[in-house]
């Protein structure tokens, strides 16, 4: 038990107290964060005369040779230390002696984590971005080859209007368009650094924060030192953009779960992203699928943790915080994986095009359309819901969809038929007339791919400009 505080006690720390007291078992992941800091803030130190030219060589290169050793496996971090940041500091000390222990000097480990977290915040929301537009560009591929692949919509999970796959499919890439903006966003509140707030009321040390916030990449200091500690807003906006984009998967996870039960068979998950049943041997389950769907509420939970966490929480720092990392870091590994797995499953998935088009034509997706054409014929469309209302129930009484009725059949329902009926109501060209902005017409559909394909391809500088 090496700790950094000792000289106010009399006694050693319980050891149970001690461990209760630790973060360095999950800490540790922020090493690199935390030296990267280190050394920005011993740049500064010299450069405002607080240390000297060799002091900051020591400090630097046995910083740097730290890092170097916990990459390479030669340093491995203990619960000897409490946290990251006292194991870096002591680590330094034992390797560069005296200059070590000036290291510390106008920071506290308050204005440190925070940093620290601040930066961690800022390269987990840049992996999520990328994921997200890795799987933009599966749905943008799958979306091109079917354009006129037709399906039916659904409201309240009833047939309702033809649509496309592409169409359908697009309604995820928009949802992740929207989360891609939240990320970005997010990483752009974040973009104030915390390093020389000291404990909470700054320090008597004349930093220059200014120096310290752009060499780490961002856009200036922080303006409260009381709030540059106790702010934890990043780590919250960042768990509610990452639970919302779980919200998107967990839906996505479910329809693919029913298109790929055996009642609809649109689609076929690839054998490789299925597993099998020990004791049915003719399963084939959607695992995959389901606990992206599982997941789900794990995300949200860490959301919830960390918004009781902060709930009550007086200014400045308190411990409670030392409680924002387990739930973070888990929830980023968490959406990285699903996003990585479900983009794989629907890369190598086989849609059905043959079943989704007839499970389209029956049930009655062309009733709309069928009114549609009755008030082109000069029926008012309130008449024209009930004529169509009246033509289905006897279409199910004779077991038949509307294409199949005789115009004789037709006619008998409203003299307003005519041949031109069966061209209206046919598939494609219920869907073809529909191409209003953003309606699955062929027509709309390929502008709405190009403004994509754009998106994708945009060459607006990334707002992820911390490294
Ligand atoms: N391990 C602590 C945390 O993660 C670091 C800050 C500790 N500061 C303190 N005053 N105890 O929050």
């Amino acid at each position: 038990m090496a700790q950094l505080w000792g000289g106010r006690f009399t006694k050693d720390t319980d050891r149970n107290v001690y461990l209760f007291n630790a973060s360095i078992d999950y800490d540790k992941r922020l090493y690199a964060e935390d030296i990267r800091g280190s050394i920005v803030h011993a740049q500064m130190l010299k450069k405002q005369g607080i240390i000297s030219d060799s002091e900051l060589a020591d400090i630097s290169n046995g910083l740097s040779a730290i890092l170097k050793q916990l990459e390479e496996g030669t340093l491995k971090i203990t619960d000897e230390y409490e946290d990251i940041h006292s194991f870096v500091e002591a680590n330094l000390t034992r390797m560069v002696g005296e200059a070590g222990k000036k290291l510390h000097t106008g920071r506290s480990r308050n204005d440190q984590v925070a940093l620290d977290m601040k930066l961690y915040v800022g390269s987990a929301l840049k992996t999520i971005d990328s994921e997200l537009k890795e799987f933009q560009k599966i749905l943008l591929r799958v979306m091109e080859e079917n354009i006129e692949t037709y399906m039916p919509g659904f409201t309240h999970l009833q047939k309702a209007q033809p649509v496309t796959l592409a169409h359908h499919l697009g309604a995820y890439f928009e949802m992740f368009k929207r989360d891609r903006q939240r990320l970005a966003d997010c990483y752009e509140r974040a973009s104030s650094c915390p390093l020389g707030a000291g404990a909470l009321a700054g320090t008597t040390y004349p930093l220059d924060r200014e120096y310290v916030a752009t060499e780490l990449g961002f856009d200036g200091p922080t303006l409260n030192s009381m709030d540059s500690v106790s702010d934890r807003d990043h780590v919250i906006e960042m768990l509610s953009a990452l639970s919302i984009i779980m919200m998107h998967l967990s839906r996505f996870s479910e329809e693919v779960i029913i298109w790929n039960s055996n009642e609809y068979g649109f689609v076929e998950i690839d054998d490789s992203f299925s597993t099998g049943s020990s004791i049915m041997p003719q399963k084939k389950n959607p695992d995959i699928a389901e606990l992206v769907r599982g997941k789900t509420g794990r995300v949200y939970g860490h959301l919830m943790a960390m918004l009781t966490t902060m709930k009550g929480l007086p200014l400045a720092y308190n411990k409670d915080m030392q409680e924002d990392k387990e739930g973070t870091f888990d929830a980023v590994d968490t959406v990285k994986e699903c996003i990585t797995m479900f983009r794989q499953m629907v890369d190598t998935m086989k849609f059905r095009k043959d079943v989704m088009a007839k499970s389209a034509m029956i049930g009655f997706t062309n009733a709309t359309d069928a009114a549609d054409y009755l008030v082109r014929k000069g029926v008012a469309f309130r008449d024209a819901h009930g004529i169509i209302g009246r033509l289905v129930l006897c279409c199910i009484e004779k077991n038949k969809s509307i294409e199949e009725m005789s115009l004789d059949e037709l006619k008998e329902i409203s003299e307003k038929f005519e041949n031109d009926i069966y061209d209206a109501v046919s598939l494609k060209a219920c869907v073809e007339r529909r191409n209003t902005v953003g309606a699955p017409g062929i027509k709309a559909m390929k502008e709405v791919i190009e403004v994509y394909r754009r998106y994708l391809e945009g060459q607006e500088p990334s707002v992820y400009t911390r490294i």
